[in-house]
Formats: C-alpha cells, sequence, structure tokens
C-alpha cells in the first residue's frame, strides 16, 4: 500500500480536523496512553496548532487520499506556556527549539518507514527556523501499568535511533481522563532532545 507524506496547507488542516481528532482518538487510545478521548477534548487541543502561525501539520494520505497517520510540529515559542517553562526553567531559549507535537499512524500502517518519515519531514522544517534543538515529549507510565500489554515494545530505541536523549530534568503535567479512570488527571510528560549546532 502506497502511502504519501506530505505537509497540510492550513486550510487542508481545518478541513481535515475532525479525521485529526479522530485519529488521536483511535490511536491514543492504546497503551501508553490509554486516553479516553473525546471531540470536546480535542476540538480545544487541536484549536493550538491550528491558530498557532507556524505550526505545521505532517499527513499520511492512503492512495484514496484518506488520512491515515499525522505528526504535528511548531516553534516552541508559539506553544502554551506549561509545554515551554520546563525548558526556561532547564535555561534553554525557548526561541532555539521547535518542538514536535503528536505523531500518529494507524496500526495497519506501521513498521514502513513512515515514523521515520515523519520525523523527516518535521526536521526539515526545523531547519527552515535554524533551529537548534528539536524537541517532544512522551507520556511517562509505570512499567507495571496494570494496562501495559505483555508485548508492547517501547518508541524509545527509535526515538534514540533518531539521535534524541530522553530528558529526565524537563517535564511538563498534561491532562487527560484515562480508560481506566472517571475524571481528567495530570499526566508525567517526559522531553526528548536532539542538538543541531
Ligand atoms: C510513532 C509511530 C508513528 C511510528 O510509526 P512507524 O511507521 O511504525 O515507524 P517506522 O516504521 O518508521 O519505524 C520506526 C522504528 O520503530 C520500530 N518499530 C516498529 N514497530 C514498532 C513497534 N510496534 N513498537 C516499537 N517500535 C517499533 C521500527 O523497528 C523502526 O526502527 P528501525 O528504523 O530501527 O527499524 C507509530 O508507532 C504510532 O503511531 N504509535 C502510536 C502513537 C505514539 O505512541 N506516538 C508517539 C508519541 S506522540
Amino acid at each position: 500500500m502506497s502511502v504519501e507524506i506530505r505537509p497540510l496547507t492550513k486550510s487542508e488542516a481545518e478541513a481535515r480536523i475532525l479525521d485529526i481528532a479522530a485519529l488521536r482518538i483511535r490511536i491514543f487510545r492504546d497503551f501508553p496512553y490509554i486516553y479516553d478521548g473525546s471531540l470536546e477534548y480535542e476540538v480545544k487541543y487541536l484549536d493550538r496548532y491550528l491558530k498557532a502561525q507556524n505550526a505545521k501539520f505532517i499527513g499520511a494520505f492512503s492512495e484514496a487520499q484518506q488520512l491515515v497517520g499525522v505528526a504535528t510540529c511548531l516553534p516552541l515559542i508559539e506553544e502554551d506556556d506549561f509545554v515551554k517553562s520546563p525548558f526556561v526553567k532547564a535555561g534553554f531559549k525557548p526561541e532555539e527549539v521547535f518542538y514536535f507535537g503528536e505523531s500518529v499512524l494507524l496500526s495497519e500502517y506501521r513498521g514502513k518507514g513512515l515514523g521515520h518519515k515523519f520525523f523527516d519531514e518535521r526536521e526539515k522544517v526545523a531547519g527552515t527556523f535554524n533551529s537548534r534543538f528539536t524537541a517532544f515529549c512522551a507520556v511517562n507510565r509505570p512499567l507495571n501499568h496494570p494496562l501495559r500489554p505483555s508485548n508492547y515494545r517501547s518508541l524509545d530505541d527509535f526515538w534514540k535511533s533518531r539521535g534524541y536523549e530522553k530528558q529526565n530534568q524537563l517535564i511538563s503535567h498534561f491532562e487527560w481522563k484515562d480508560l481506566d479512570q472517571s475524571v481528567e488527571t495530570e499526566k508525567e510528560m517526559i522531553y526528548w532532545m536532539r542538538s543541531w549546532k
């Protein structure tokens, strides 16, 4: 199955926003995010990226032009304070960091190099901003989490192979409702960074 990876224009992202929300809800339902997604949460979350001046959505399109995956990115200075603040506290200049939001791909399209292409595309965008660092975060779940599947394989080796290092001192808290909870709770998100200069 051939899949095209390309940036969406702003108007395409707006037109596809419910598809993007649906992908996030479906894919983040799995461990480690176990996100009990709602359209209300999604609209609020994704609106940040639609409104940010330099945010980009990178889409993965099937032959039928169905959106089967998406990755986001933007200069860290355009992110919310709760994302910027750990960098500022650790002495980084937010204007030197380019931030990657999520990358999500339907499971049947995985393992074919598209995750690498999402990184290539976002790193290309970061290059146009002459960014010194690229960064993203991932949820920190305990190894003995009751919903962790026995065959779960972490993405850490993939990220290390892309030159990223886990920064245990850079932590934000994101809130969402887990599948096994009744209300939204704070999740510890740890950042990974790669230096380009
Ligand atoms: C992240 C994601 C988009 C990567 O997509 P992908 O198309 O499978 O990635 P690739 O095919 O380019 O593979 C990337 C690497 O991951 C490895 N990999 C493949 N399947 C994997 C799996 N099930 N678990 C962990 N790593 C896997 C591959 O071996 C590859 O490494 P290699 O280049 O050394 O061979 C996809 O796994 C996904 O949607 N995951 C769920 C959402 C998520 O956790 N996103 C990241 C945080 S926002």
